[in-house]
């Protein structure tokens, strides 16, 4: 890791912000990139010299873009992207109590930010990482993206979701099979619950019943535990268009 320049979108919480922290001590130059209004520059703080902000809505290419100008003048290189920034929304198909079906933008909105959003960074950060020289196996750089188990065992209220998921997945292999010429591996992470914000606004009752159902072991990820994933993934050249769920053998129910 040490030396290595890492993109990380949705960095100021969760897990973003378990890879910044883990990447930052194993001597990674960290670019944490995240909504303006997000804690990025307090946590950026954290770090010293190893890292920095810079404010991105992944579904904007001008921000994107501005991104990889500012790392390309900053560090002059992009070894490791990881795309941590995402939302969830939970609504099922058609309410029959309200008599309203799913509104077309919550759905059209999680595809744009957690889809596009994924689909827009690495378009737009590869020809950077095109950039650096091979290593002696021919790599260049290292992409990894964050599904969800949802994606295979999607609940009751979480069809957009799912979708959202299921399409990262999707773009797994096609991405790593576009990018092996020029050295660039493509993995995605499929996470099972992990202790994040997003799950940290639940009701107390409710995380205890998410534990139990992990069968081992019975309580949420970490994010740097999701983060160690990520380490291994970037440490170990011959993983490659593969979906990786990391879930305590947690198989999602109805
Ligand atoms: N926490 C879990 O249990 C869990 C499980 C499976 C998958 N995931 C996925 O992991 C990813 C991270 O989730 P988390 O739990 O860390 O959530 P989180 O809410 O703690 O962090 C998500 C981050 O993404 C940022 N973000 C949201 N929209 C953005 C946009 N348009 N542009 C840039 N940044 C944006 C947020 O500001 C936030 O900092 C998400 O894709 C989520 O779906 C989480």
């Amino acid at each position: 890791m040490n030396g290595l320049v890492a993109l990380v979108t949705g960095g100021a919480s969760g897990l973003g912000l378990g890879v910044v922290r883990r990447f930052v001590k194993e001597g990674a130059k960290v670019v944490l990139a995240d909504l303006p209004n997000s804690k990025g520059n307090d946590i950026v703080k954290e770090c010293g010299d190893s890292a920095i902000f810079t404010p991105m809505n992944v579904t904007s290419s001008d921000d994107i873009n501005a991104a990889v100008n500012t790392i390309d003048k900053k560090f002059g290189k992009l070894d490791v992207l990881v795309n941590a920034a995402g939302i969830a929304c939970a609504h099922k198909i058609y309410n029959f109590i309200t008599n309203k079906p799913h509104m077309i933008e919550d759905f059209q909105n999680i595809q744009n930010v957690n889809v596009t959003g994924t689909f827009n960074v690495i378009r737009l950060c590869v020809p950077l990482i095109y950039k650096n020289k091979p290593n002696n196996d021919g790599q260049r750089g290292v992409i990894i993206n964050t599904a969800s188990i949802a994606a295979f065992e999607g609940q009751m209220g979480q069809v957009a979701y799912s979708a959202s998921k299921g399409a990262i997945v999707g773009m797994t292999l096609p991405l790593a099979r576009d990018l092996a010429q020029p050295g660039i591996r493509v993995v995605t992470i499929a996470p099972g619950i992990f202790d994040t914000p997003l799950l940290g606004s639940l009701p107390e009752k409710v995380r205890t019943f998410l534990m139990k159902t992990v069968p081992f072991p019975s309580r949420l990820g970490n994010p740097d535990e999701f983060a160690k994933l990520t380490q291994h993934i970037v440490e170990n050249s011959y993983i490659n268009g593969e979906v990786i769920r990391l879930d305590g053998a947690l198989r999602m129910p109805s």
